[in-house]
């Protein structure tokens, strides 16, 4: 019902290759949202590159969907240029200077349940602003105002509103959510904006104006830092101007592995998603496929055990770089290293998932993705995020956008870990300054030194997996790209010790002789929505049938 209203809505608009297959020669832009691809195509039309059609691709999201779309939040691209080496833009937020390992704890130095993803001190310095700034600093080719400026006239002039962001308007005036979120989706008048209704964000557009006019500074530093900080200081939050000040985006080296003929190019720490994706990836080129024939239990049963160990070596291992100074991504990268972490799978029975081992704490799955191809074969995979949906639900009235709950990426409480979501390890727990660790697997896979697939998800830690079960299915079982966004995936994470699968999408036989084999099968809504780009004879992209207003554009 609510597909076909939003289909509907969006032919009525004349917006086209919603939830479908695209075919295209020169350019494809595939976001979460149809006015955004929209834009990108526009500009990689009016002669810009992959880069800067994610840019202004990325600013459009931030008006159109504010449930994931952002610039109070942060995070990751990878580049692949036509010519040249890979790279990646780490635009994570950091923690405030002043915050503290114990910040969310109580007396008894127990976490307090929720606080560490509720009100303003769980919000991040934003990244956002200066990673765009920084991959068009760099690598783009149109002037920065050309890619701001579709993103303000949609603030500015306003969008009819979508039927999924009618429903959560109506829902959120029903809540007691904050009054910043509550007044996003009124008019002047007060009145709760319904379906088709001429949505405007005034404000936002005056931020991203300047942002047009002064680049990144327009952000971090003058009068938007300054009503920032203001209002950080007025509602108990933690971010100073000098935090804003100090904020750098970081262009970083990305992971690199192979599979088979394939280079796999993704993100390294503070993401943890590409370190996991290459280390599946190298468990899963020892498997004998005989013996795993795609959605039978021995895969799933597979995919589970290969799960189970990436995620605990996750939570081992990573964090920000630059507070983790001897961290083994090559071991972890490392053939030998699939082959050590392989030898004891046992083909009938579930592993074992080990207390005193690791596993990571709850993080939120609000996140969007977009991938974009140029005409001349550039690439560029972005995942960025506020954590929850709609983040805090928080903002400074005067800006007029969202801002984070990142924070709730660290590991709350030192020293602690249960067989539940908390997680104690060190890499990630709280310093100031420090990225939270996260899961965004933004991924460019190569074939013969140029992008064959652009990919990535939202979805928490379900990102690593289902970024990596899409892959799997291109690479080794040549399913076609849209078929293996579709098709069934599951999740596990070490702990909870627990095999999320799609709801109805695995036979009750196939449920129970998992279960029979010693896991736990737990069913889910559903797992990801990746937006895709395959690159053949022609462009191909691809928009997950779950994102309602998606879209995979090109010309
Ligand atoms: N907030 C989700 C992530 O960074 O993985």
């Amino acid at each position: 019902m609510l597909k076909n209203l939003t289909l509907t809505f969006c032919i009525l608009l004349g917006l086209q290759g919603l939830n479908a297959q695209t075919y295209a020669s020169h350019g494809m832009v595939v976001s979460d949202d149809a006015h955004a691809s929209q834009v990108g195509v526009d500009i990689l039309k009016q002669g810009g590159n992959a880069i800067d059609a994610a840019v202004a691709t990325a600013f459009a999201l931030a008006v159109t969907l504010p449930q994931a779309g952002n610039i109070g939040g942060g995070g990751f691209l990878i580049y692949m240029p036509h010519h040249g080496e890979v790279t990646t833009v780490d635009f994570r937020e950091k923690a405030p200077l002043s915050a503290s390992e114990s910040m969310f704890l109580d007396a008894e130095g127990v976490l307090v349940p929720g606080s560490n993803h509720k009100g303003l001190k769980t919000v991040g310095v934003p990244g956002t602003v200066a990673g765009l700034y920084l991959a068009h600093h760099k690598y783009g080719k149109l002037p920065w105002a050309t890619l701001l400026q579709p993103a303000i006239d949609l603030a500015e002039q306003g969008v009819p509103l979508s039927f999924t962001l009618a429903s959560h308007a109506k829902s959120i005036a029903e809540s007691d959510s904050p009054e910043f979120l509550k007044q996003l989706f009124t008019d002047q008048h007060g009145r709760v904006l319904g379906f088709g209704d001429i949505w405007k964000q005034t404000e936002l557009a005056n931020t991203l104006a300047i942002i047009r006019d002064q680049g990144e500074d327009g952000f971090y530093k003058g009068k938007v830092a300054q009503a920032l900080a203001d209002y950080m200081e007025a509602n108990g939050g933690l971010i100073t101007t000098k935090d804003l000040e100090n904020y750098k985006a970081i262009e970083r080296k990305p992971v690199k592995g192979t599979y088979k003929s394939y280079d796999i190019y993704s993100m390294p720490p503070p993401s943890s998603g590409g370190v996991a994706l290459v280390e599946m990836m190298n468990m899963m080129e020892l498997v004998d496929f005989s013996n795993a024939e795609f959605n039978t239990t021995a895969y799933f049963h597979l995919l589970t055990e290969v799960m189970r160990r990436a995620f605990a070596d996750r939570a081992e291992f990573l964090g920000d770089p630059d507070f983790n100074y001897d961290m083994p991504l090559d071991r972890l990268a490392s053939k030998a290293f699939a082959k050590e972490r392989m030898t004891f799978l046992d083909w009938n029975h579930a592993g074992v998932s080990d207390p005193v081992k690791f596993g990571q704490i709850y993080d939120g799955d609000n996140t969007t993705h977009l991938s974009v191809v140029d005409k001349e074969g550039s690439a560029v995979s972005l995942t960025y995020t506020i954590e929850q949906s709609y983040g805090t639900g928080m903002g400074c009235q005067e800006l007029g956008f969202l801002l984070n709950n990142e924070m709730g990426d660290f590991n709350p409480q030192s020293g602690f870990t249960d067989r539940g979501w908390l997680i104690g390890t060190t890499p990630n727990k709280i310093e100031p300054g420090k990225r939270m660790l996260s899961s965004m697997t933004p991924t460019i896979v190569a074939k013969e030194g140029k992008p064959y697939l652009v990919i990535g998800s939202p979805g928490g830690r379900t990102i690593i997996n289902t970024v990596f079960q899409t892959v799997l299915a291109v690479l080794e079982y040549d399913m076609p790209l849209q078929e293996a966004i579709e098709a069934v995936k599951i999740h596990h994470q070490w702990f909870p010790d627990e095999l999320i699968y799609e709801q109805g999408k695995l036979s009750p036989d196939l449920v129970k002789a998992l279960g029979s084999m010693g896991h736990q099968p737990v069913s889910r809504d559903q797992l990801g929505r990746l937006m895709g780009i395959l690159v053949n004879e022609v462009l191909i992209g691809a928009s997950d049938s779950s994102s309602p207003d998606g879209a995979a554009l090109g010309y």
